[in-house]
């Protein structure tokens, strides 16, 4: 142990009446962390007074001279033992402290609850627990003071600690350690006191010293969100911040959620003088290049195989609601975490605390400046870790319109939500492959993907090859919007966040029929090419884009659903080509100009380009059944 050590951050919970301040004021004086002549001089004022001294008017005199307002910095009480250096962080039930907490900007290690041997475990020490679970807390010394008060009696010792553990661990907390002890005599706060010959354990501060300090972020798993990829030249750069973790020339990443990975080839610090380096860790801003092209955007999180971030639609939060109006199980946020934004509906409030009182209930709503526990869930999978893993990747925060309305982490995800998770999966390989499969039907397998606006003729064209392919006996299926948007995608509405994953949703579905030997057709606007290329990196040799090409005048004049009449009427919203956009493809495999062009001049185009492409030729056949 180094003298260098950063504090542990402790906080120390519990009621004042319980002897909290006691508990405390003699921890500094045991550690010799008071001002000298403090106590003497505290002892003398109370004699003149002819009152009683008490170890919590120590804390008092140190309140006293703190500033007036009391903020997390000024709240923070210094000691040290022959360990380690500490920091107690106040836990006064207190509106700051709460929020600082919640939302991960201030965060502890290890805690001690304080609870009165004599009252036992009451509605405030419920409370007082209850805000270790809040923050999450996995090391905790439960301090049964007040021991004196019952003669240091074994027996009423434990009926207290059952209490305490039993509803600990029924809001899933685990103490580590439960310590019988009389904070004004001092009695198991630093050393073990004659008056519980019976209690084996170690006494406040050898539990402490027990506990582990929190990983430095260097030594957590690789946590590089992606903040953009530039384009030099040939060569594009990843650029991010390390949040935790090490990485170095040669390692693979993982970006999630699209699970495709490359070896890093080079890093590039950032900075100004762009110097290349072999290894970078938490902390360093930096751009790596791979050695391999794969799609990365903004919001992609890489990891090393090894351990990777949970995968999942619908996370766990604590948070802090700073919004003026309250947050309602369906309301709809964006949620911040790391560089991605995600669409995000709160469908449970499962707990509501108030934070001056620290009283809990459930409850429909949060109100300004509470706190809750609540459920996301969003439609693109949430890259993230649990707050207690990792920090880095388990705090967010959460926006309205331009407003910051809330913040909060992520909690351990529980047994019902780990299903969701994509963690510990891996690629099962079939028996017969895509090669095979090929042969067998004599042509390969892909995904034509057909993007243009509404009334182009995408799904005309796409049903009309379908059925002449399928004359050929080719396998062959089509995927269509206004179809797939009755089953597979009927959560989704044309919002981007929603196109986005509809059109993720189809991507993957289609790729799966492709390998699977079938020549996908599919018929959706796609009208951001952010989607479709997402779509192409699932793998960039089984998909070709088709532009159904068709001009938005022509569309309008064709209105075969009678749609632009009504978008133009101001009847339906976020239309593609008249109030939302629709972006073209810039190299597609084949553009169809339909205007001027008949259906079956059209369907031949694609029915040409489809055969030229994905049929086995004679050669292919004849090597393939080994002739
Ligand atoms: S996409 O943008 O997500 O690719 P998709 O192809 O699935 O859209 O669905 C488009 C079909 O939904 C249109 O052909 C039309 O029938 C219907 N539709 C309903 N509302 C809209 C809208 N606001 N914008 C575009 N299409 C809409």
């Amino acid at each position: 142990m180094t003298n260098i050590a950063s504090p542990m951050k402790i906080v120390v919970v519990g009621h004042v009446d319980h002897g909290k301040s006691t508990l405390v004021g003699r921890i500094l004086n045991e550690t010799g962390a008071l001002p000298e002549g403090k106590v003497e001089y505290l002892k003398e004022v109370c004699d003149k007074r002819g009152m009683p001294f008490e170890w919590a008017f120590v804390m008092d005199a140190l309140q006293a001279e703190r500033d007036q307002g009391i903020t997390i910095d000024t709240a923070q009480i210094r000691f040290r033992t022959q360990a380690r250096p500490y920091v107690i962080i106040d836990a006064p039930g207190h509106k700051e402290f709460l929020k600082n907490m919640i939302t991960g900007a201030a965060s502890a290690e290890a805690a001690v609850l304080v609870i009165d041997a004599h009252e036992g475990v009451q509605e405030q020490s419920r409370r007082h627990g209850y805000l270790l679970h809040l923050l999450g807390l996995r090391q905790i010394a439960v301090a049964v003071n007040k021991m004196d008060l019952v003669n240091f009696d074994q027996a009423r010792f434990e009926v207290v600690k059952a209490e305490i553990v039993a509803y600990l661990n029924s809001i899933g907390v685990e103490p580590t350690y439960v310590v019988p002890v009389a904070a004004r005599s001092g009695a198991n706060i630093s050393s073990k006191a004659a008056e519980t010959p019976w209690y084996t354990g170690p006494s406040v501060l050898e539990a402490l010293d027990r506990f582990e300090p929190a990983k430095a972020a260097t030594d957590l798993p690789l946590r590089f969100p992606v903040q953009d990829v530039y384009k030099f030249d040939e060569r594009r750069i990843i650029a991010g911040r390390i949040e935790s973790g090490r990485i170095k020339v040669g390692d693979t990443l993982v970006f999630a959620p699209s699970g495709k990975s490359a070896r890093i080839a080079t890093i590039e610090s950032w900075g100004g003088n762009h110097i290349a380096a072999v290894a970078a860790g938490a902390g360093q801003s930096v751009g790596v290049t791979l050695d391999e092209q794969i799609f990365v955007e903004r919001g992609q999180v890489a990891s090393l195989i090894e351990s990777t971030p949970s995968l999942s639609h619908s996370v766990k939060a604590r948070l802090f609601w700073l919004g003026r109006e309250a947050l309602k199980v369906g309301s709809r946020y964006k949620l911040k975490l790391a560089t991605a934004e995600y669409a995000v509906e709160v469908t449970a409030i499962e707990r509501v605390i108030d934070v001056e009182d620290l009283a809990n209930h459930q409850g429909a709503e949060v109100g300004r400046n509470a706190v809750a526990e609540v459920v996301f869930r969003s439609k693109a999978p949430i890259s993230h870790d649990s707050f207690i893993v990792n920090p880095r990747l388990g705090r967010f925060v959460l926006v309205e319109g331009y407003d910051i309305v809330g913040g909060g982490v992520i909690a351990e995800a529980d047994a019902a939500r780990q299903e969701h998770k994509s963690t510990n999966i891996t690629f099962v390989d079939h028996k017969v492959n895509f090669d095979t499969r090929s042969l067998g039907n004599g042509h390969r397998g892909g995904v034509v993907w057909l993007t243009g606006l509404s009334g182009s003729g995408k799904s005309t064209i796409a049903m009309e090859v379908e059925r002449q392919l399928f004359l050929k006996g080719w396998q062959v299926s089509v995927l269509d919007g206004d179809n797939v948007r009755h089953g597979l995608c009927s959560d989704l509405g044309f919002s981007p966040e929603d196109r986005a994953e509809n059109i993720r949703r189809v991507g993957e579905v289609s790729h799966l029929f492709a390998q699977a030997g079938v020549l996908v057709l599919t018929a959706f606007i796609s009208p951001y090419r952010g989607d479709r290329d997402r779509v192409r990196a699932i793998d960039p040799e089984l998909f070709h884009e088709i532009h159904v090409a068709t001009g938005l005048d022509e569309c309008e004049r064709r209105d075969p659903k009678g749609l632009y009449k009504k978008a133009r009427a101001g009847q339906i919203p976020e239309f593609t080509g008249i109030s939302a956009p629709y972006e073209e493809p810039i190299v597609p495999e084949l553009s169809v100009i339909t205007d001027g062009q008949t259906i079956e001049e059209s369907v031949a185009e694609v029915l040409r380009y489809i055969e030229e492409t994905f049929s086995l030729s004679a050669r292919e056949q004849a090597v393939g059944w080994g002739l």
